[in-house]
């Protein structure tokens, strides 16, 4: 399957200078991934609240996110693997609903320390790279569009999603998500059973026959902090390495992956070293998603069951 790369400098969602450089510093790093180009992106005024709720650059993130629906929407017609680098975690909102309009059976799975399901009224930072996923799954309370966003809808159910990697969700989240039913496998879950029973399960619930097309949304938070420094929003305890890794490899088995976003890489957060470590951690999470042989396979981690 070939590859459309969609490199997304875009940081409106969120507040913090330098995300933007993700793309870039990778392929300054030296690493490179055959190149489909860079999605052009509006030029944000920081903290400019472009609407009347708090929700802060709802328009330039709107835009952003209808483009990149537009590419992936194409890519996966045309029976494409998608790689969308960002970027923060608001890209997504383009990324899967461009997906999912093609592939109606779409799976999603959402790899993240945090939930991202805030909605315009339970936001409390008015930052959208909090909210994709009450963009993206039907049923959410009291949902409503935000001026930008158009074009998109939900498109997902409740059970076609789950979380792996949660260890900062808000109450308002935890509500949202329980009243819907979504499928959450917290930090506490994985140590408690272990990655290989946890990722089982999530793909069972959104993949139970394995013939469904899956998405997987990878923000680089969900990985602890000494793995990933260099990201806007870090939470001590996340996945090790290994854990990170394991999950990329048995998704990238399944053969059902369609579409990935790999997002939250700051370049411009911590020092040299921890820039360095987080572009090369974020490259091989790339690398085995797309069928790179981790070293778990040369030395496997126990089976389950
Ligand atoms: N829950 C917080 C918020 O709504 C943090 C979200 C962090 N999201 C992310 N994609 N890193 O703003
Ligand atoms: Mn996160
Ligand atoms: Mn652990
Ligand atoms: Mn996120």
């Amino acid at each position: 399957k070939r590859v459309v790369l969609d490199r997304v400098p875009f940081s409106g969602g969120q507040p913090r200078k330098g995300v933007e450089e993700g793309p870039s510093r990778l392929r300054k790093q030296g690493y490179k991934i055959s190149d489909f180009g860079e999605l052009q992106v509006p030029d944000i005024k920081r903290h400019n609240i472009t609407n009347t709720t708090l929700v802060k650059n709802s328009l330039e993130c709107g835009t952003v996110s209808e483009k990149l629906s537009q590419e992936i929407a194409k890519a996966t017609q045309e029976g494409k693997l998608s790689l969308t680098i960002g970027g923060d975690h608001s890209i997504a909102v383009g990324s899967v609903f461009g997906h999912a309009s093609v592939a109606k059976d779409l799976g999603l799975l959402w790899i993240d320390a945090h939930m991202d399901i805030n909605t315009p009224a339970t936001t409390t930072t008015g930052n959208i790279h909090g909210m994709p996923m009450s963009m993206l799954i039907k049923g959410i309370p009291e949902f409503q569009s935000l001026p930008g966003y158009e074009w998109c809808s939900p498109c997902l159910s409740p059970e076609d999603v789950a979380y792996i990697g949660l260890r900062d969700v808000e109450p308002q989240e935890r509500e949202i998500c329980e009243k819907l039913g979504i499928a959450s496998y917290t930090i506490d879950d994985i140590d408690k059973d272990g990655i290989g029973v946890i990722i089982k399960k999530a793909l069972k619930r959104i993949n139970p026959n394995g013939d469904r097309p899956i998405h997987v949304s990878y923000d680089i938070d969900s990985l602890d902090p000494k793995e990933t420094p260099s990201t806007g929003t870090p939470v001590r305890g996340g996945l090790t390495l290994d854990e990170g890794i394991y999950i990329a490899q048995i998704v990238a088995q399944s053969g059902c992956l369609s579409g990935i976003d790999i997002v939250e890489f700051n370049p411009a957060i911590g020092t040299e070293e921890d820039v360095i470590k987080t572009a090369k951690n974020t490259m091989e999470l790339i690398k085995i998603l797309l069928g790179k042989k981790s070293h778990l396979e040369k030395a496997p981690l126990p089976p389950v069951d």
